[in-house]
C-alpha cells in the first residue's frame, strides 16, 4: 500500500457490455480523481463469443470500442490499489460472470493475505426499476468480506442520495431497454462513491 503522502491508488474494475456501466465507471473515476486519487480503469473481457456478441445489434462494436479505451483488469492491479471498486451489470439478479471471473482469478492474491485492509466499493446497473441492480450490489458484499476489503457504501452520506438515484449499498443505473446512458443525478451518486472511497483509502492508509 501507499505511504500516508503518496496519492490513494483507486482500481476500478468493471464489466459493461453496451456502455451504461462504463459511463457510471469513468464518473467514478472522476470523483476519485477530484478527491486526488490516483486511479486504473479496468475493463474485464468476454466470456461468450461472438456468436452470442452478435445476437444483438451494437454489442460486439460496443465491446470492442471499450477494449480499445481499457486494459484488461489483473491481479497486479489489485495487488497494486489502496481501494478496489467493482462495476457490474446485472445478470439475472446478479453479477455478470465477466466480472467474477476476475475476482475469481485473485485467489492467490487472497491466499497470500495481500488483499486485507483495502478499502472495497461496489456499484451496478439494471434494465428495469426493480429488475435487480440493489441485490446485484449487495451479492458482492459477501465477495468483498471474504476478499477482506473494508466495505465502503454509498450510504446516505451525501445530498447526491437524496435525488432519487443510486443505492446506499452503491452507484446504480436504471438503464431501459435498449439502455439509455446513466442520467446526471445517477452520475452525481457515482461521482460521490469515488469520492468517498478516495477519502476513505487515505484514512486507512495513515491508520
Ligand atoms: C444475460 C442478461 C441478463 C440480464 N438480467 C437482467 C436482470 O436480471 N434485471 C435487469 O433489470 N436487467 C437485466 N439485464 C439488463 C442489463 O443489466 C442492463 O441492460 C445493463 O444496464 C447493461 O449494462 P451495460 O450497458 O453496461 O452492459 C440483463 C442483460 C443480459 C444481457
Amino acid at each position: 500500500m501507499a505511504d500516508s503522502k503518496s496519492a490513494p491508488k483507486i482500481l476500478i474494475a468493471f464489466y459493461s457490455r453496451s456502455g451504461t456501466v462504463e459511463g457510471l465507471a469513468r464518473a467514478v473515476a472522476e470523483g476519485a480523481e477530484a478527491a486526488g486519487g490516483e486511479v486504473r480503469l479496468r475493463r474485464a473481457r468476454e466470456l461468450v463469443g461472438h456468436d452470442v456478441l452478435s445476437t444483438v445489434p451494437g454489442w460486439k462494436e460496443s465491446a470492442e470500442a471499450m477494449n480499445a479505451r481499457y486494459a484488461a483488469p489483473t491481479a497486479e492491479d489489485a495487488e497494486w490499489a489502496d481501494a478496489i471498486i467493482f462495476g457490474t451489470p446485472t445478470r439475472f439478479g446478479s453479477v455478470s460472470s465477466e466480472l467474477k471471473a476476475y475476482i475469481d482469478g485473485l485467489g492467490g492474491l487472497w491466499f497470500q493475505g495481500k488483499l486485507n485492509g483495502k478499502a472495497g466499493s461496489v456499484f451496478a446497473a439494471s434494465s428495469q426499476p426493480h429488475g435487480g441492480s440493489e441485490i446485484t450490489a449487495l451479492s458482492l458484499y459477501p465477495v468483498l468480506a471474504h476478499l477482506g476489503l473494508i466495505i465502503v457504501p454509498t450510504g446516505y452520506a451525501d445530498g447526491a442520495m437524496f435525488a432519487g438515484a443510486g443505492s446506499p449499498y452503491g452507484a446504480s443505473v436504471i438503464s431501459g431497454n435498449p439502455p439509455a446512458g446513466p442520467t446526471e443525478a445517477e452520475l452525481a451518486v457515482a461521482r460521490f462513491q469515488g469520492k468517498r472511497v478516495t477519502d476513505v483509502a487515505k484514512k486507512l492508509i495513515v491508520a
